[in-house]
């Protein structure tokens, strides 16, 4: 098993996504947000580039809900921000929720050549990463993409992180995996601060960023590991439960 990161979404290579399954990592926050989202009972998540678009899929249909963010903060006259923690079951239990944010939706786009493309986060990295190594076994998938999303186009810290634990659960499970350099990396990072990521990420920029606007709870949240079961694919222009 080849497994294989980009640094960021704009990096990607459709020649080495459409062999692969693909993980996309938005970990502060977008993919953390959907799969907390779907696990507590929204119907499924549109991703979409830009507002105006979401904007035209509400104006079709009433009923979907409008989520996202621009620089970390609700739009306006959306329905949600992005944070996790606005995700409650009272609040989208049933609901198709239209999303958009910087790069977590980009990048979930930019990933539609792999042959199936899963949402990653630490927060259902264990299962998501079980299911991905059953499923790449029973039909002799070589190749992992771990997609990292990426801030404002360049590489970040948070997202190779949790690409890390990515790697050390195949690592630990899959006979002969072959590490890209960046895979690598990652994994050396990831062993070096697994048990507490906020020492490293505390002079990153993105996660300053998001303290700065007040979500330290957001950070908590999107750090905790495997406390989540369900397994998110972004399918059809979807993202719904597997
Ligand atoms: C993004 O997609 O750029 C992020 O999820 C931004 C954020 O933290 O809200």
């Amino acid at each position: 098993m080849k497994i294989i990161t980009f640094s960021h979404y704009k990096e990607v290579t459709d020649d080495v996504l459409k062999d692969s399954y693909a993980v996309v990592i938005d970990l502060l926050r977008a993919t953390s947000t959907m799969i907390w989202a779907i696990s507590n009972g929204a119907k499924g998540i549109i991703p979409v580039e830009d507002i105006s678009e979401a904007r035209l899929l509400k104006r079709l249909d009433e009923s979907v809900l409008l989520g996202g963010e621009r620089g970390g903060l609700k739009i306006e006259g959306f329905d949600l921000d992005n944070s996790p923690l606005s995700y409650k079951k009272e609040a989208i239990f049933g609901k198709t929720v239209v999303m958009t944010t910087t790069n977590g939706t980009r990048a979930l786009k930019k990933a539609s050549f792999a042959k199936r493309i899963f949402l990653g986060s630490f927060i259902n990295a264990k299962k998501t990463a079980e299911y991905i190594m059953k499923e790449t076994l029973h039909y002799n998938i070589d190749t992992i993409s771990i997609v990292c999303a990426g801030t404002e186009e360049k590489f970040t810290l948070e997202d190779i992180l949790c690409a890390g634990y990515f790697v050390d659960l195949f690592k630990k499970n899959l006979p002969d995996v072959f590490l890209d350099d960046l895979s690598l990396a990652s994994h050396v990072l990831y062993k070096k601060f697994e048990n507490d990521p906020h020492e490293i990420l505390k002079y990153s920029y993105h996660y300053n960023h998001l303290k700065k606007l007040g979500f330290e709870a957001d950070l908590e949240f999107c750090l905790r590991k495997d406390f989540v079961d369900c397994v998110c694919e972004y399918k059809n222009l979807v993202v719904e439960k597997v």
